[in-house]
């Protein structure tokens, strides 16, 4: 077929707090508001990806984790009560997403023709992670677009985050080439946080934001650098400095997703769009977009 082309990419982290502030009917608990200035960033985001026709999303999540190679959705449709097993005070969320299963096999296909170990799951009582469904609300609230759903291979955990970027390199490429050649129009997403080092207490009203502040000023200082890579349109320094980032930052991208995002387009030298930026009891938190639409040529 061809013709198909990734239209965007994003960084669009998977905070369950953000789904809580907004008051979905899909989401039990209720709340007063609250992390607004990341909540803004996923306002700007999805107006920005609302100018751009697309099809499908295609989403990596840090909280699908699997230890034997890479997993994929593979039935049109998964429904379901997720739980978040840290904060099941905020997040009990109904959830109800259709999956695109000729994309999904497409991009198996792909990946398993470049070496790597990859798995359609296709048991109907699978429990989507709360990652996924996050990244998929606040990025659709009104849950559009079916979905490309990846899980995170925990090669991190097992070898290193070198091993790990180089198994994402691979997958980046292959997701791209199952998209251009699908004749489909997707947004890619990376679900995680930048810095991870969180508070282990949470206030007694969650959503009072005068106890909401970055753990550490190393931590505020790494998340800058890494988000002045991203705007200044250096993908390749911020492959480079993944490993130390990783390590020091106790960053979510261990689970791959950022790495497989910049690899799904090219790596890419223009620069990104940063939406927004806030904590999350501490962790560090953007929302950016890279338009590949406005820099890349659309594959004939
Ligand atoms: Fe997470």
């Amino acid at each position: 077929m061809g013709g198909g082309r990734i239209v965007a990419g994003c960084l669009a982290p998977h905070p369950p707090h953000l789904v809580y502030a907004e008051n979905p009917p899909q989401n039990a608990p209720s709340s007063e508001g609250g992390w607004e200035q990341l909540r803004w960033g996923y306002d700007r985001l999805r107006a920005s990806l609302a100018e751009v026709e697309h099809d499908v999303l295609v989403l990596l999540s840090p909280h699908w984790q699997t230890y034997v190679g890479t997993h994929l959705l593979g039935l049109p449709h998964f429904e379901g009560l997720s739980v978040d097993p840290i904060f099941p005070n905020l997040f009990r969320y109904t959830y109800d997403m259709k999956v695109d299963v000729d994309l999904a096999a497409a991009i198996h296909d792909e990946a398993a023709a470049a070496g790597l170990d990859v798995h359609m799951m296709t048991n109907p009582e699978f429990r989507v992670d709360y990652g996924t469904i996050t990244t998929a609300h606040l990025t659709d609230p009104a849950w559009s677009k079916p979905l490309v759903v990846i899980s995170s291979n925990r090669s991190r955990h097992y070898y290193s985050v070198e091993v790990m970027q180089e198994m994402m390199a691979e997958l980046g490429k292959a997701t791209r080439r199952a998209i251009e050649a699908s004749g489909k129009r997707a947004v890619v997403l990376a679900s995680n946080s930048l810095s991870h080092r969180h508070f282990t207490a949470e206030p007694e009203v969650p959503e009072d934001m005068s106890h909401e502040h970055i753990t550490s000023h190393a931590m505020h200082l790494w998340d800058m650098r890494i988000i002045d890579h991203m705007v200044g349109g250096r993908a390749q320094r911020l492959l480079d400095e993944m490993p130390e980032f990783t390590e020091q930052a106790i960053a979510e991208t261990d689970g791959g997703g950022l790495t497989w995002l910049m690899h799904t387009l090219g790596v890419p030298s223009y620069p990104a769009v940063l939406h927004g930026y806030g904590t999350v009891i501490g962790t560090g938190n953007a929302v950016v977009e890279w338009p590949a639409w406005k820099h890349e040529e659309a594959v004939a």
